[in-house]
């Protein structure tokens, strides 16, 4: 029989590559045991045998198409019965940078059901565990194009507002309880998500690439301080703190029940 593991079972999508894998193994590291989901199933046998044999926990793999119905229902199925899970990264995300008009429609359905449909899902599969034990972490990565859009990014950015406005709303939700949710936005790192999206890293101006590493380090960082938004590049906090605090005076601004002055003024 395998030993009970008293950290639980950390679940990271999209650890096929760039940020999961070194997510899977950081969270290794720290004793998780893991549940890797991807569609590369040649690339999850590699890593979880890897580190299984280097850190001694249990690693099971998903492989699933997160972009399908019928995948993620299973992926879904598999995280309400485990209720060992107690952590989950929603990092599987996928990007095709283009303006909308040149980007094929399922492409663009791609993105849609992989960084939102995929991430909603799953986090609803692992909440109600969560709010039974009083325990759990979910992190959602989003991305700073989640609050900005490029002429090439319309969908992508689209698709990451919603995870981060989604994931702000779950914040809402568990106040008062143990579950922690935190939203990760994070700037360009160097992965394949840039050639899967068509504009390799070379064309980027190469001093605001982060090393995936980092970018992951950080984020466990940010974790370990309890913080609810971690931006892992923004080096002012006063950036952050000024754009929360806009955010919050423009929503508290809007609730007049009145037309604006300029509306209705020569
Ligand atoms: N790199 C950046 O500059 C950057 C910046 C901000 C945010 N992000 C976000 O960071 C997250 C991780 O991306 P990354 O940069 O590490 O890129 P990456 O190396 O391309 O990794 C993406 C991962 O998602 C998985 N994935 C993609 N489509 C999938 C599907 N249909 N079903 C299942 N898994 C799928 C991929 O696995 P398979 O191909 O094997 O399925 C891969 O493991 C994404 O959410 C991305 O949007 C990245």
């Amino acid at each position: 029989m395998t030993q009970k593991n008293k950290m639980g079972t950390a679940v990271v999508t999209g650890a096929s590559s760039g940020l999961g894998e070194v997510f899977a193994d950081r969270l290794a590291q720290r004793g998780y045991d893991l549940k890797l989901v991807a569609r590369r199933k040649d690339r999850l046998d590699a890593l979880a045998g890897k580190l299984k044999s280097q850190y001694g926990i249990n690693v099971t793999v998903l492989a699933a198409d997160l972009g399908s119905d019928t995948d993620l229902e299973k992926v879904a199925e598999d995280l309400r019965n485990d209720k060992s899970i107690t952590l989950l990264i929603n990092n599987a995300g996928t990007s095709t940078l283009t303006s909308v008009t040149k980007t094929s429609v399922i492409k663009q359905k791609e993105m849609v059901n992989v960084n939102v449909t995929a991430l909603m899902l799953l986090s609803n599969a692992v909440l109600p565990q969560f709010l039974e034990k009083n325990e759990g972490t979910l992190i959602n990565i989003a991305s700073v194009l989640g609050f900005y859009s490029l002429p090439i990014s319309a969908v992508y950015s689209g698709t990451k507002g919603f995870v981060i406005q989604y994931t702000k709303g779950l914040q809402e939700e568990v106040k008062g309880t143990n579950i922690h949710v935190q939203l990760v936005n994070p700037a360009t790192t160097a992965t394949e998500i840039w050639e899967v999206g068509g504009v390799p890293l070379s064309a980027l101006e190469q001093s605001t690439i982060m090393k995936t590493e980092d970018c992951v380090d950080a984020i466990l960082a940010g974790l370990d301080k309890g913080e609810s938004v971690t931006y892992p590049s923004v080096n002012d906090q006063n950036l952050i703190d000024a754009y929360e605090d806009a955010r919050i005076k423009l929503l508290q601004g809007s609730q007049t029940g009145q037309p604006a002055d300029r509306y209705t003024q020569n």
